[in-house]
């Protein structure tokens, strides 16, 4: 085996898609000619546009960020009481029922997906449920035809956070076209950006005007029928997200090429395990995420996430910790360890490794190498260890 040295600069899971700067500068110019920096201004108004054409939905709105998102769409659907949500999420998700003084119920996942187990939802289902919100972890869909088939039974509406989902398809249907309102983030972590910014989905006008007017204070015309906040996301962003929008198809075909190069050279390293694509999905190859089982690998998560570092990659255990151990919701009943044994399980032992379109194929092969080289090393000085003692 070779002995790859450490990256000379630090390799992080991801880096910014960046529009070419000679039209960055050609769009501010545009935007300094409008005098018109924000409030639903032509580059909004072109972006929502694009971006329901792309994604396949209906209707859009562009927001400042996925979170603030989020927290409007619970407030257009009239979400009350308990919402039934996963735990093996990002903060944000958590964080926006709370905000709205709604209370998170914890769901179990899929051990494969790393979704919410829809087999498990119906047992959390009492008289104050509004709704359910899973998350498309990764990108990978939920079971999107069980959850509705639920929602229906128990007359709940479905809050799709499809944060990491931009551009998937499930059996060729746009995952923004599934429950009442999708949520996709526009952060700069992700696929698609508008450096910080975010989306709502809809089939229905009646919701996309209450999203319009909800992220405008609550105005409609000059009446505020009811309160609403500042989620507006401004032209240069959304001018920033029309020239990344170009960009997308080239960034996720180089995803691609990236995810199936790491799938070869890590298919057999026993204890570490892949995500693969799933029958139906048009994935977008947004994250590169690792299983480390410790028995078989040697190593646990944690320690080839710090062995990681020692080469400069700099890998992020996303979702760790749960978001049913914050302590702000370690109280509730359903955040019980014993509630949610996959989620605990899965929680301690995924990683993502970098993936971006600036990645060369080169760093991915010095990747895995080095990954192996950290199992061999770990083996042969436990072996080393034990005949000396
Ligand atoms: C699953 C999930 N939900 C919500 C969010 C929040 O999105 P934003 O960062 O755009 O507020 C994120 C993003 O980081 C996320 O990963």
């Amino acid at each position: 085996m070779t002995t790859p040295e450490a990256f000379i600069n630090p390799l992080y899971v991801t880096q910014p898609l960046l529009p070419n700067l000679g039209e960055t500068y050609r769009m501010i110019e545009a935007i300094w000619q409008s005098k018109q920096l924000s409030n639903n201004g032509q580059m909004v108004q072109q972006l929502e546009k694009e971006l329901a054409g792309f994604l396949g939905v209906k209707y859009l709105s562009v927001l400042c960020n996925g979170t603030a998102a989020l927290q409007i769409a619970c407030k257009a659907l009239d979400l009350t009481g308990e919402v039934i949500t996963t735990p093996f999420t990002f903060s944000a998700t958590t964080h926006s029922l709370a905000w709205n003084n709604l209370k998170p119920v914890f769901c179990d996942i899929e051990e494969d997906t790393f979704n919410i187990n829809p087999d498990l939802i119906e047992a959390l289902i009492t008289q104050e449920t509004s709704a359910i919100l899973p998350v498309h972890v990764f990108g990978n869909p939920c079971n999107v035809e069980k959850i509705q088939q639920i929602a229906d039974k128990h007359g709940l509406k479905v809050l799709y956070d499809a944060a990491h989902a931009f551009g998937v398809k499930l059996h060729g249907k746009p995952i923004g076209t599934f429950g009442d309102i999708s949520m996709f983030s526009f952060h700069a972590t992700k696929v698609y950006h508008t450096i910080e910014g975010g989306g709502l989905s809809c089939n229905q006008a009646y919701l996309k005007e209450r999203i319009d007017s909800l992220r405008n204070f609550g105005q409609r015309d000059d009446t505020f029928p009811e309160p609403g906040t500042n989620a507006k996301l401004n032209e240069v962003q959304a001018g920033i997200g029309l020239l990344v929008l170009k960009k997308i198809e080239d960034e996720i075909k180089k995803r691609k090429k990236l995810t199936n190069l790491y799938r070869q050279l890590l298919s057999d390293i026993p204890g570490i395990t892949l995500n693969r694509d799933i029958a139906g999905v048009t994935p977008n190859y947004s994250y590169f995420v690792i299983r480390v089982e410790p028995e078989e690998f040697g190593l646990n998560r944690d320690q080839l996430f710090l062995k990681l570092q020692e080469y400069n990659i700099i890998s992020r255990k996303y979702f760790f910790p749960l978001c049913s151990n914050f302590q702000c919701y370690s109280i509730l009943p359903s955040a019980s360890k014993s509630n949610l044994p996959v989620a605990n399980r899965v929680a301690d032992r995924v990683l993502t490794l970098p993936l971006h379109g600036r990645l060369q194929d080169t760093d991915v092969l010095k990747i895995c190498e080095i990954i192996k080289k950290i199992r061999q090393e770990h083996i042969t000085s436990k072996l080393t260890g034990e005949r000396t003692r």
